[in-house]
């Protein structure tokens, strides 16, 4: 059994409940890590909170930096949307906060790593798979998934053990929130037909007034300015994020595969990550070669896969970031972003100095330079074959004259 171990702490219930729960059950000791990945809250009380709970040592970690540049901006490079919409908010930051709870195992001398996370849900295969491809030896502790406590015996727990927490007007739903966007479960959503109620939106409340424009610059895939300033990752989703969810628009409802096998509705609010999504693929339409996009977009859902179901740390994810990171070569240049209310933010505009329209090529105006007589021989030889079989196989009952 682990003698100390080093529990992804949120300053929340369950994980302030699993700090003792852990020493006293368990017996083992435990460090508690908070990393910041964008959720917001205050991280000293977090901190004092853990303490309190009786962990040894509290350690809090700004990681909103490292999330953006290591994390997100690979996952827009590739587009990566699980299922078509998802853009894999929770999925992105959980292995970056692994790489955290290794870093203190090692330098606190832990022999494991604990999570709070339930059985049913996905970010408990994140943190153990990502843990086993870090650091192979560490054992991995889940009380949460173990102790079956309902959630009023688990408020019993901690009052019992004078285990400082706010249990907030006991909130329905389950929430996990970062730079990328929020997501909401549980509740009334559990009832795939319920309209989500506007109560669980916080990033997305419309209170914008007359339309705006948003002026994004990406260099090779990666947006680095907004409106003509220059601003880290971090900072620029978090600016655009608040523009945009003011216009009432980014929200997701959709039923999903969970990697266990269950079919679950999910609402997520993510006006930054959809619009720098929207805008990137805009930006790869103007600037990347037609077979490169082609290949490129076949491989996007996969990417997605694998983050979901927390392979990032994996051979094929690195190959694939390969993959992604040479095709973004050319992605630089500006998009811009119209947004309206209610509810719209649209691509109103791109350009770039490597872009690959040609506008002397595509006008239908006087400066055309398209050589229209170099048509006509290849559309005969592109059709050539289907000439051949149509007038040796084709079918009378569809036009066809076969000999
Ligand atoms: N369904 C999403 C995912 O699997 C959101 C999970 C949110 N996690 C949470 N503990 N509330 O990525």
């Amino acid at each position: 059994m682990a003698t100390r171990a080093v529990l992804a702490y949120s300053g929340g219930l369950d994980t302030s409940v699993a700090v003792r729960w852990m020493i006293e059950e368990m017996g083992t000791e435990v460090i508690a890590v908070a990393v910041d990945v964008g959720q917001g809250g205050d991280f000293e009380t977090i901190r004092e909170r853990a303490l309190a709970a009786g962990a040894v040592e509290a350690v809090v970690v700004d990681a909103r930096r490292e999330f953006a540049e290591d994390y997100v901006a690979p996952a827009l490079r590739a587009n990566a949307r699980y299922e078509g919409k998802y853009p894999l908010v929770s999925s992105l930051s959980r292995p970056v906060i692994v790489k955290h709870l290794v870093a203190a195992a090692r330098e606190h001398r832990a022999d494991a790593v604990a999570h709070g996370c339930t059985g049913k849900g996905n970010d408990q295969v994140r943190f153990e798979v990502s843990t086993a491809a870090l650091a192979p030896d560490l054992d991995i502790l889940a009380p949460v998934r173990g102790w079956g406590l309902t959630r009023e015996e688990s408020i019993e727990y901690a009052e019992r053990h004078a285990i400082p927490v706010t249990v907030t007007k006991a909130s329905p739903y389950s929430i996990d929130q970062n730079l990328w966007g929020r997501t909401i479960e549980c509740g009334v959503l559990e009832d795939p037909w319920e309209s989500p109620p506007e109560e669980v939106y916080e990033t997305t409340t419309p209170t914008a007034t007359g339309p705006c424009d948003l002026v994004i610059d990406f260099e090779q895939g990666v947006p680095v300015a907004l409106d003509g300033r220059s601003l880290p990752l971090h900072e620029l989703v978090d600016e655009v994020t608040r523009v945009v969810g003011s216009y009432g628009w980014g929200r997701i409802d959709m039923v999903e595969n969970r990697r266990v096998g269950i079919k679950s509705r999910e609402i997520y609010e993510c006006p930054g990550s959809l619009a720098l999504l929207m805008a990137h693929s805009d930006l790869e339409d103007l600037t990347m070669e037609r077979d490169l996009a082609h290949e490129k977009a076949r491989l996007e859902p996969r990417y997605a896969e694998l983050v979901y179901d927390g392979l990032w740390f994996s051979p094929l994810k690195s190959a694939l970031d390969a993959f992604v990171e040479e095709s973004q070569r050319h992605v630089t240049g500006q998009v811009r972003l119209r947004c309206e209310m209610p509810g719209r933010c649209i691509v109103a505009g791109r350009r770039s100095p490597v872009g690959l329209y040609d506008y002397d090529l595509a006008t239908y105006e006087a400066a055309d330079s398209f050589r229209h007589q170099d048509a006509e021989g290849f559309v005969r030889l592109w059709g050539l074959g289907i000439r051949t079989w149509a007038a040796r196989q084709g079918r009378k009952d569809e036009g066809g004259m076969p000999r």
